[in-house]
């Protein structure tokens, strides 16, 4: 696998495959990478000749007090992790790459109203740093498909949403949701729990089940189910930012009798913030 650093090597390299005709996929990553990482670039592979993946951890879309400073960097770890799942190419740009003048300075790309609901309510101006992270890597790398997590459901929707809004001939891919045996979805902030955290941290997923089991044996009280599953998690020692029934393709709040549904939450235990989300599609 070759690793390269600036948008020249990086672009030279693409140009060669590009030449050949060969399809090229690639998955965006902040690094410290595990199976939910590799799950995608496993998807990456199998559709396409040449798969790229990039490694930044994005200022842009990280808030005042936000861990920007303490996300875990592990780039040799990384590397080999992603040289032995066949990837071709490592973008691992430094700041100054992606953002050469002062980042106030820098074109913002912002996909309205859906960018500023859940985790946008919470975490203010974070897909607006997403967006316009993944537009430069996309103008940079100009993969035909690029590979994306549904345990980011609103970001995998937002960039669906950019793509299509800027056309960018960009295939999305979705991949599900990886998770750990009990079945705690796979982030690299699971790091930050403690021991009695990480015990209590699968209720998250055991919640979006039950309100998921309860939906598909016909119950159509939404906002019922959303409370008691948030007062579940509050009991165990979650602070609960959202639990919350939405149409799958609006993201709205859901109406009683809609099928392609999402539950959607986000919960934190003490300084840790996960999210999860279930899709039912009926
Ligand atoms: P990061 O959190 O590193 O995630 C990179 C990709 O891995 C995203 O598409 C995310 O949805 C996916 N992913 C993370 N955990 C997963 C899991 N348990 N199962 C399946 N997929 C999982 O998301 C970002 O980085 C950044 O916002 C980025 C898109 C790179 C822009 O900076």
């Amino acid at each position: 696998m070759n690793t390269v650093i600036s948008v020249e090597e990086l672009r030279h390299t693409i140009s060669t495959w590009r030449n050949n005709a060969e399809r090229i996929a690639f998955v965006p990553t902040m690094g410290n990478l595990h199976n939910g990482h590799l799950a995608l670039i496993d998807a990456a592979k199998k559709q396409a000749d040449r798969t790229v993946a990039s490694i930044f951890v994005n200022p842009l879309q990280f808030g005042e007090g936000e861990d920007f400073e303490t996300y875990p960097r592990t780039l040799d770890e990384d590397s080999s992790q992603l040289a032995s799942r066949g990837v071709d190419l490592l973008f691992a740009p430094p700041v100054e790459v992606m953002y050469p003048q002062a980042q106030q300075l820098q074109t913002r790309v912002e996909v309205p109203d859906v960018s500023h609901i859940l985790d946008g309510e919470f975490r203010p101006g974070f897909f607006v740093g997403v967006a316009t992270v993944v537009c430069k890597l996309f103008n940079m790398v100009q993969p035909d498909l690029a590979v994306f997590g549904e345990k980011d459901f609103q970001q995998l929707y937002i960039i669906r949403r950019m793509v299509e809004d800027l056309q960018m001939p960009i295939e999305i891919v979705a991949s599900p949701t990886v998770r750990e045996p009990d079945g705690l979805a796979m982030s690299s902030r699971n790091n930050y729990l403690d021991a009695q955290q990480r015990q209590s941290a699968p209720l998250i997923h055991r919640a979006l089940q039950q309100v998921a089991d309860a939906i598909k044996r016909g119950e159509a009280n939404y906002t019922q189910l959303e409370s008691e599953a948030a007062a579940t998690l509050e009991h165990a020692g979650f602070v609960v930012d959202y639990f919350t029934v939405r149409n799958v393709n609006t993201l709205n709040p859901a109406k009683a009798g809609e099928s392609n549904l999402v539950i959607l939450t986000a919960a934190r235990l003490g300084q840790t913030r996960l999210i999860d989300n279930i899709i039912i599609s009926q």
